[in-house]
């Protein structure tokens, strides 16, 4: 049948789902796949409809096409889709309600309080260890946040991530190593570790600095790295995703890993993650994108 890629949108990540939507078009044109490319953004839903597509990849990120909207739209159209539901992707673009409901069940995310215009920025700031990441709750791409270690920028940082979102956090900073880990169907592929020299892996690190620095073999040992794929397999179960994804984790001083969030449709730009951990796994662009549509629901 016919793939329809969904890309686009209108979130402040639109020009990412451009590239990511690209890459997958790309990828299916070369394997001869019958597809049709759909910007979620310019076409309405009537034209999706009309579109007649037996399947849907969506490559779209941020607010409406990651967090169940275009997801609920696509089970009213009888059309499957790849990655999660519309409840898990629903819980997995929200940054709070993940790290609400990780922290029920016992599985290890760093401090956070809800921000508002009245908060005492010094009691925040005390209470979460002196430094900490402002982020909005419903973006991705490190759009809206910041890192903050002195009280007089705290209430500025708030008000910034207040422009993309009502509901803003502020996380406790984990020193330590960062790692983000892909999930494809059942199994966590290879984890890569990040880093960077900018204060955090911010927007510029992850799309514009050619200094970053992606390890993949991550340099942990066997054993521990594969504590992290079960412990970032478990996170990313417990919200209820499925198909594909990207649990990103920071490792604290002590070595205990710490789950930041879950991404349920990560990047797909042939610069991102998932595709570099599925090459690490044996697995080329084009066999991940098929893989990906395997495991689609419906
Ligand atoms: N939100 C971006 C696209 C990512 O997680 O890769
Ligand atoms: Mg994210």
């Amino acid at each position: 049948g016919r793939v329809g890629v969904l890309f686009g949108g209108r979130s402040a990540e639109r020009d990412i789902s451009l590239r990511s939507g690209a890459a997958v078009v790309s990828a299916l044109a070369e394997l001869g796949v019958d597809h049709v490319a759909i910007d979620i953004g310019e076409h309405s839903i009537d034209h999706l409809q009309k579109a007649g597509i037996d399947r849907a990849f969506i490559a779209l990120h941020g607010p409406g096409g990651e967090d169940g909207r275009i997801q609920a739209v696509l089970e009213y159209l009888d059309i499957p889709y790849t990655g999660s539901d519309v409840q898990a992707s629903a819980i997995g673009m929200d940054k709070l309600r993940t790290k609400q409901l990780w922290r029920g069940i016992g599985v290890a995310t760093p401090d956070f309080l809800v921000l508002n215009k009245d908060c005492d920025w010094s009691d925040v700031l005390a209470s979460l260890g002196g430094e900490v990441m402002v982020k909005p709750a419903h973006e991705g791409s490190s759009i809206g946040m910041a890192r903050v270690s002195h009280v007089a920028e705290l209430q500025a940082a708030y008000a910034a991530a207040a422009k993309f979102d009502a509901v803003v956090i502020a996380e406790r900073l984990i020193r330590g190593e960062e790692y983000t880990v892909a999930i494809l169907g059942e199994r966590a592929l290879p984890a890569i570790k990040l880093e960077t020299d900018h204060s955090f892996y911010d927007y510029d690190a992850k799309y514009l600095a050619d200094d970053t620095r992606y390890l993949c073999p991550c340099g942990l040992d066997a054993a521990v790295e594969q504590e992290l794929q079960a412990q970032a397999l478990q996170a990313f179960r417990s919200i209820g995703c499925r198909g594909w994804g990207r649990v990103d984790v920071m490792r604290d001083g002590a070595g205990k890993f710490q789950m930041l969030e879950v991404n349920t449709v990560p990047g797909m730009t042939d610069h991102s993650l998932v595709p570099m951990a599925a090459k690490a796994a044996g697995l080329g662009f084009s066999e991940l994108i098929l893989a990906i549509l395997a495991e689609s629901l419906g």
